[in-house]
């Protein structure tokens, strides 16, 4: 007779235990099969099929005509290839789930049925009433403010945001109004550290921050730059792990070490201001 181990699939209320516990998160950026398991495997929490797979997989320049299609093939590959880490589709520009709940609702159920356990909308206060929406019929969602790259064009570029104490105000509410419609995660983006803290202290669900300083619930990167593999123009925020690793696994093992040790970010990595 064999005994089946099934391989637990970390979930929401596990994963805000553990940051309530104190233990930094780790989410990294997915778009294959290969990749999910060896980063399962070196300790990965969450996978992120990210709309950057348009700048680093595709080549654009930027993550605009990344369509749902496109992410959808990326997340069937990226769920194929894990079994304990927590899968989280971003729902693409093209995906118009900005135009209205339902539609976002209609992408985001594509999602999940590809293999993703939670989508990531990106937006502040336009994005509440979508995310109650998608909350309340089943689909969980991370929550993604201050730099969001879908409103390059709007924001005038890939600036830091929350400078200042009327902007640093609003995502503070922002996160306060995302957490009440129900999202279970909420991402920051390229922000001051001290405005990342803020945030972290006025809401109870984990904070994942990209470039907002070491005091939020975790860290996310992604895996062609921690891999050192994208030719483009590198943010403030990325620690190439490749270098003095062995190998990807190794490099990405030493990713998960840095973030659970909070060696990563160091303050050469954050914007203090
Ligand atoms: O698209 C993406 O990879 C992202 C992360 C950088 C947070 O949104």
């Amino acid at each position: 007779m064999s005994v089946h181990h099934a391989v637990q699939r970390v979930t929401v209320p596990k994963l805000q235990e553990r940051a309530r516990a104190g233990e930094k998160l780790v989410m990294l950026t997915c778009y294959d099969a290969s990749f999910a398991a060896i980063s399962e495997a070196a300790g990965v929490d969450l996978l992120l099929i990210g709309d950057s797979l348009g700048m680093v997989v595709q080549g654009r320049d930027s993550t605009l005509a990344v369509k749902l299609e496109d992410t959808e093939y990326h997340v069937r590959c990226v769920a194929r290839g894990s079994e304990r880490a927590l899968v989280i589709a971003d729902l693409p520009f093209l995906s118009g789930f900005q135009a209205s709940p339902e539609r976002a609702f209609l992408a985001a159920s594509r999602m999940l049925a590809a293999g993703a356990q939670m989508v990531k909308l990106e937006g502040g206060a336009h994005m509440v009433e979508a995310t109650r929406f998608l909350v309340d019929r089943g689909i969980p969602v991370c929550a993604h403010i201050g730099l969001t790259p879908q409103l390059v064009n709007t924001l005038g570029g890939y600036r830091v945001q929350g400078r200042g104490d009327a902007a640093a105000d609003r995502l503070v509410e922002e996160a306060k109004a995302l957490e009440a419609a129900g999202a279970a995660l909420v991402l920051m983006e390229a922000m001051p550290s001290p405005v990342a803290k803020r945030v972290t202290d006025a809401i109870s669900v984990p904070t994942i921050g990209i470039g907002a300083g070491p005091d939020v619930s975790g860290q996310v990167l992604v895996i062609y730059d921690i891999l050192d593999i994208y030719p483009g123009r590198k943010a403030r925020f990325v620690k190439n792990f490749m270098e003095g690793a062995p190998s990807v696994k190794a490099a990405i093992e030493a990713y998960v070490k840095a973030v659970k040790d909070r060696s990563y970010p160091a303050p050469e990595h954050c914007f203090e201001k």
